[in-house]
C-alpha cells in the first residue's frame, strides 16, 4: 500500500464526493452550463470510491423494475432537450422504437443501470474512480469558520493520498445500510445491500433453508428471487407487519415527489411537514410494488393448490436473536401472534431492514461544529441544499441526500435529482459571481481609501 501524499494547486469551483446518480446529474448540469457559458466554465472534479460506475449493483435482480418513470432521469425535468436523457440513451442504443412499443413507463433496473453507465461514460474525464474522500478540512479560516477554500483528502486505489482543493463540495455519498441492533453481518448473515455478491459466493445446493427479514421493496424482491432460484429450499419471510403493504404511486400521492413539493415542504410549517410524513410515508418506506406482492401471493397460492409448502410468511414477527450454531444460523423469532419465541435454523439470512439517511458529519470531522443544527440535532440546510454555517463561510457544503427533514421525501430518491442538481449548479455559479463582485468592490474601496 502506498502512502505518498500529493498536493494539487488548482482550486476547483466544486468537488463532488460520490458519483452515483445524484452527482452524475450534477456533473451533467455543470456540463450543460459549460456549453451555455463556455468562457466561464465551473471547474469541477468528482471522486467515487467504487472501481467503476455502479448503482446498487447487489440489488440488480432479474426483472426488477424502476420505481419512477423513465422521464425522471438525470436531466429531463431540468432540461428536456439534454443529450443525457433516457430517451437519448435509448436512441443511442438503437432501442427507442421498441421501448415505445413496449408501452411501459418503468424500465427494468438493469436497463436503467445501463443508461446510468452510458451517461457516466460520457463524463469519464470528470471523475476519478477507486478514490475515496476521507476528510474535508477548512483552509485559511483561523478558526472563524469562514475558510478561503476547502482541502479534501482523497485515498486512491493504491492507498496513495491526494490533497485536493475546492471552493465548494457536493456530498452525495448515498444511503447507509441499517442492521438491527446487535446483529453483525458475516458470510451467512447479510444486509440486502450485499445480497447478490454474497449469494453468488455460495453454492446454491448448500442453501436448504433461507430467511429474509423485513417487509419493504428489498425484502419482497429478495424473497421472490430466492424462491425462484432455490427450487428445493424453504424460504421464510420474517415480516414485522401482518403482510406486505402496497407502495402508493397513484397520481395524487405521487405529487409529493414533484419539484414544487420541495418548496411546499421547505417553506411550510412544522405541521405541514408532519402531515407529509403522516399521510405519505407509504409512498416509499416499508412498502412494496403491487406487482411484486401479487407475484409472491401467486407463488404461495400455487403451493396451496399443489399441497406442498416451502414459502412461509411469518407475520407480525421480529428477530429477537441471531446465533451461529455450526454452519447454521439460528434465529430466535418473537411473534405478536404467539407468546412463545420460535427458533429457526437457516443457511443464509438476509436483513432487508432498510437504510439510514446520508450524514455528512463523518466527512466534516471537526469542521462540522461550524454548521448549525435544529432543536432536534439535525443539520440546518439552506434552500439551495447548502449546510447553514454559523458565520456564513464563503465555501459551500452542498448535500445531495440527507435532507428529508428540510426538503422532503424526494431527498434520497431519483425523482428530483435533475432539478436539484440544476439548483445546486445555479447556486455555485451565482455565489461565485457574488464573491468576485465583492472582491472587485473591496479592491475599489481600498483604492479609494489610498487616494483619499
Ligand atoms: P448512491 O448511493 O446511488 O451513490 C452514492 C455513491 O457515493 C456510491 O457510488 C458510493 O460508492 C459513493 N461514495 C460513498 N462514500 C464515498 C466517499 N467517501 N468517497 C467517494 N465516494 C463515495 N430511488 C428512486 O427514486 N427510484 C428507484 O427506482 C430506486 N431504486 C432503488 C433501488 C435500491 C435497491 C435502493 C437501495 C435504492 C433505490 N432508490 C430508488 C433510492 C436510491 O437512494 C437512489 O436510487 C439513488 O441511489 C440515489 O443516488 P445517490 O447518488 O444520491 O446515492
Ligand atoms: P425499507 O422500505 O426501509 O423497509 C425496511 C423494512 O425492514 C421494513 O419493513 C421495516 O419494518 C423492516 N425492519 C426494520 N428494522 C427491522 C427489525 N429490527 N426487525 C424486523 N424488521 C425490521 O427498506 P428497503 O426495502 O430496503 O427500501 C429502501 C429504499 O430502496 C426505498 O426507497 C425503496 O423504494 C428502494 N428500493 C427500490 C427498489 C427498486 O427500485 N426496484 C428495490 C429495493 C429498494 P418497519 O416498517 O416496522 O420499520
Amino acid at each position: 500500500m502506498g502512502t505518498t501524499s500529493t498536493h494539487e494547486h488548482e482550486i476547483h469551483d466544486v468537488v463532488g464526493i460520490g458519483f452515483g446518480p445524484s452527482n452524475l446529474s450534477l456533473a451533467i448540469a455543470l456540463e450543460e452550463h459549460r456549453a451555455n457559458v463556455p468562457d466561464r466554465p465551473v471547474k469541477a472534479a468528482f471522486f467515487e470510491r467504487q472501481a467503476s460506475f455502479g448503482w446498487h449493483r447487489n440489488m440488480l435482480l432479474p426483472s426488477t423494475t424502476m420505481q419512477i418513470s423513465f422521464l425522471k432521469d438525470l436531466a429531463t425535468f431540468r432540461n428536456p432537450v439534454s443529450r443525457f436523457s433516457f430517451v437519448s440513451y435509448l436512441h443511442a442504443a438503437g432501442r427507442l422504437v421498441q421501448f415505445v412499443n413496449n408501452q411501459d413507463f418503468f424500465p427494468t433496473r438493469q436497463e436503467f443501470h445501463q443508461y446510468l453507465e452510458w451517461a457516466a461514460a460520457g463524463l469519464a474525464d470528470r471523475v476519478s474512480y477507486g478514490s475515496e474522500v476521507t476528510a474535508i478540512r477548512p483552509v485559511g479560516d483561523a478558526g472563524t469558520g469562514s475558510p478561503d477554500h476547502l482541502q479534501l483528502e482523497v485515498r486512491g486505489p493504491g492507498g496513495d493520498v491526494r490533497l485536493v482543493r475546492a471552493r465548494n463540495v457536493a456530498i452525495s455519498t448515498g444511503l447507509v445500510p441499517r442492521l438491527p441492533a446487535g446483529v453483525t453481518a458475516d458470510e451467512r448473515v447479510w444486509h440486502s445491500s450485499q445480497f447478490l455478491e454474497r449469494f453468488r459466493g455460495l453454492d446454491p445446493n448448500e442453501l436448504k433453508s433461507v430467511a429474509v427479514v423485513g417487509a419493504g421493496q428489498s425484502a419482497a424482491e429478495i424473497t421472490r428471487f430466492l424462491y425462484d432460484m432455490l427450487p428445493h429450499a424453504r424460504v421464510s419471510a420474517v415480516i414485522p407487519s401482518y403482510g406486505y403493504s402496497v407502495a402508493d404511486d397513484t397520481p395524487f400521492a405521487n405529487q409529493v415527489f414533484d419539484p414544487a413539493a420541495v418548496d411546499e415542504y421547505y417553506f411550510g410549517t412544522d405541521r405541514a411537514r408532519e402531515a407529509f410524513w403522516h399521510y405519505h410515508r407509504n409512498t416509499n418506506y416499508s412498502v412494496v410494488d403491487d406487482e411484486v406482492i401479487r407475484d409472491l401471493h401467486q407463488r404461495s397460492y400455487e403451493e396451496e393448490v399443489r399441497g406442498h409448502k416451502r414459502l412461509h410468511f411469518l407475520n407480525l414477527t421480529r428477530v429477537a436473536d441471531v446465533a451461529r450454531v455450526g454452519n447454521e444460523t439460528r434465529l430466535t423469532l418473537t411473534s405478536l401472534l404467539d407468546s412463545e419465541p420460535q427458533e429457526l435454523d437457516v443457511d443464509a439470512l438476509v436483513f432487508a431492514t432498510g437504510y439510514e439517511g446520508m450524514d455528512p458529519a463523518g466527512l466534516l470531522g471537526d469542521f462540522d461544529r461550524h454548521f448549525l443544527r435544529d432543536e432536534t440535532g439535525r443539520h440546518r440546510v439552506e434552500r439551495d441544499y447548502r449546510l447553514v454555517a454559523a458565520s456564513g463561510p464563503s465555501c459551500g457544503i452542498y448535500l445531495q441526500g440527507g435532507t428529508e427533514h428540510t426538503h422532503g421525501l424526494s431527498s434520497s430518491l431519483l425523482s428530483n435529482i435533475a432539478v436539484r442538481s440544476g439548483e445546486i449548479a445555479d447556486s455555485i455559479v451565482l455565489r461565485r459571481a457574488e464573491q468576485e463582485l465583492a472582491g472587485v468592490r473591496a479592491v475599489e474601496a481600498a483604492g479609494a481609501a489610498v487616494r483619499a
